[in-house]
């Protein structure tokens, strides 16, 4: 495995104590090597130094074993390289074997994939058992994404691709297709006119940390929407697939991602909500705003915050909204699936919530577990309701260990597993979809809605559903 980008801050944190725990529980074939590239010029000792700095305190202290951390270093080696320096690559060239079956992971820039596969290729590194994991951000706009793509392609067939979301690669995501798929309670109501609306929120509690420089850039519709939360909109809406076989499920993400309602300039100022944090307090320690994050330009309109309506133009869910929502600096960490199933037809119980609908809340983090909410009878004389939940705990459920999404994803890569990374047509869809709503924004020229940090984003957000009649889960 050879990491571009083996010195950078998602290597330190996320890939190689993913990569350790893949090694602790055996899951690295036996004569693994993996070769950090990066543009400092450490000695092979000085980067063991930075892997024992910066990468052991991002693995859960129980898995911490002297033996196997040591067994794990010694798979390591470092070439330095800069990569738009043709000729360094022959120092990779050099530090690998010629039979080795090679996988490149690309965690830099993506303005650099394009120069790093033109050199792999050029210095004979790429063959057909060669595998290419990309990290997102692929691109800024569909040009940019699909630039990428046609570079890649060059030199990778579409099977030797792995395009990574890391929400992908969660237990509770997978999960889902197993809920709607595995269980044959919900398919005839997972429709219109069952359901109501479908709300799937990610909020954050963290901010933009040290990342301004990026994510000044780019703004949570681009870092958020067009990935993350669009593929679990995929996964809520599509249709069942033939098989699991990575072009079935793929084949049907995509026609979801297809279906999506374009939208026009006045439909973007109605149905997208713009936010951005401005000082506040999260449980109960105050926190900055975003203007006043180090390396934000001053006066930035970089969305922190966004909500929007999207509509998917299929019979399955005509005229069902769903209501996506992702920001930074919100009260809790909390990812969940809100499904809003429609009203009673009728009451004839009198004291009954007028206009109640059942919901199946599927929380996928930080806790993992679905709620189905229903009426039940209050004990006691008459016959008055209360909302109740029947309630599964997949925590307590299944004990065992749950392995991150990065471990997950990269044992899916060594062996060869496709079903849980993008396939290239998915992410074109994704952005063909999103540009109009990034240049309507520009058209609109309008500021994002501040929102107090510790709130869950502005007022507007929650106008969005009201006007409908309908509320976000955490207002009901
Ligand atoms: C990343 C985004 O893709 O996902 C970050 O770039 C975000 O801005 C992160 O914080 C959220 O991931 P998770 O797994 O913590 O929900």
């Amino acid at each position: 495995m050879i990491i571009f980008g083996g010195g950078g801050d998602l290597s330190a944190r996320k890939l190689l104590p993913a990569l350790y725990m893949a090694h602790l529980h055996g899951n690295l074939p036996a004569d693994t090597r993996i070769i950090a590239i990066g543009r400092k010029d450490f000695s092979r000792d000085q980067y063991l130094t930075f892997i024992d700095e910066h990468s052991r305190p991002f693995v859960d202290s129980s898995a911490l074993d002297k033996q196997a951390w040591d067994r794990f270093l010694a798979l390591f080696d470092y070439v330095r390289i800069d990569v738009v320096s043709s000729s360094d690559y022959a120092n990779l060239v050099a530090a690998s074997r010629p039979e080795a079956q090679r996988v490149f992971y690309l965690a830099t820039s993506p303005e650099l994939f394009t120069t790093i596969c033109d050199n792999l290729a050029a210095c004979g590194l790429v063959n057909e058992q060669s595998r290419v994991v990309l990290e997102k951000p692929l691109g800024h706009d569909l040009a940019s994404a699909r630039a990428i793509n046609a570079s890649v392609g060059q030199y990778f067939a579409e099977s030797q691709i792995y395009r990574i979301d890391h929400y992908l690669g969660k237990e509770t995501v997978q999960n889902l297709m197993v809920l709607r798929f595995g269980n044959a309670i919900f398919g005839p109501l997972w429709q219109a006119p069952y359901i109501k609306n479908v709300q799937i929120t990610v909020a954050e509690t963290v901010g933009v940390g040290s990342r301004a420089g990026f994510y000044d850039q780019t703004g949570a519709l681009r870092d958020m929407v067009q990935n993350h939360l669009l593929q679990l909109l995929c996964i809520v809406a599509m249709e069942p697939p033939v098989s699991l076989d990575p072009d079935a499920v793929r084949d049907e993400k995509l026609k979801v991602l297809r279906s999506l309602r374009p939208m026009t300039v006045s439909d973007i100022a109605r149905n997208t909500v713009r936010g951005q944090y401005t000082a506040g307090a999260i449980g109960g320690e105050p926190v900055k705003g975003y203007l006043d994050e180090d390396n934000v330009p001053p006066g930035s309109r970089t969305e922190t915050f966004v909500a929007l309506r999207a509509h998917i133009n299929n019979w399955r869910w005509a005229n069902v909204p769903f209501f996506l929502r992702t920001g930074k600096r919100m009260p809790k960490r909390r990812s969940e699936i809100v499904i809003d199933f429609a009203d009673l037809p009728f009451s004839i119980i009198p004291s009954g919530p007028r206009n109640y609908g059942n919901r199946l809340i599927i929380q996928l983090q930080p806790e993992e577990s679905i709620q189905l909410q229903m009426l039940a009878k209050e004990p006691g004389s008459g016959m008055h309701m209360l909302p109740v939940n029947l309630n599964l705990d997949l925590q307590q459920a299944f004990t065992g260990r749950r392995a991150e999404a990065y471990e997950r994803l990269l044992i899916d890569v060594i062996r060869g597993r496709l079903t849980h990374f993008m396939r290239r047509d998915e992410l074109e869809a994704a952005w063909t979809w999103v540009e109009p709503i990034l240049a309507g924004w520009r058209e609109l020229d309008e500021r994002p809605r501040t929102y107090t940090a510790g709130t869950y984003g502005p007022a507007a957000s929650s106008a969005l559903m009201a006007h409908e009649n309908m509320s976000w889960a955490e207002e009901m």
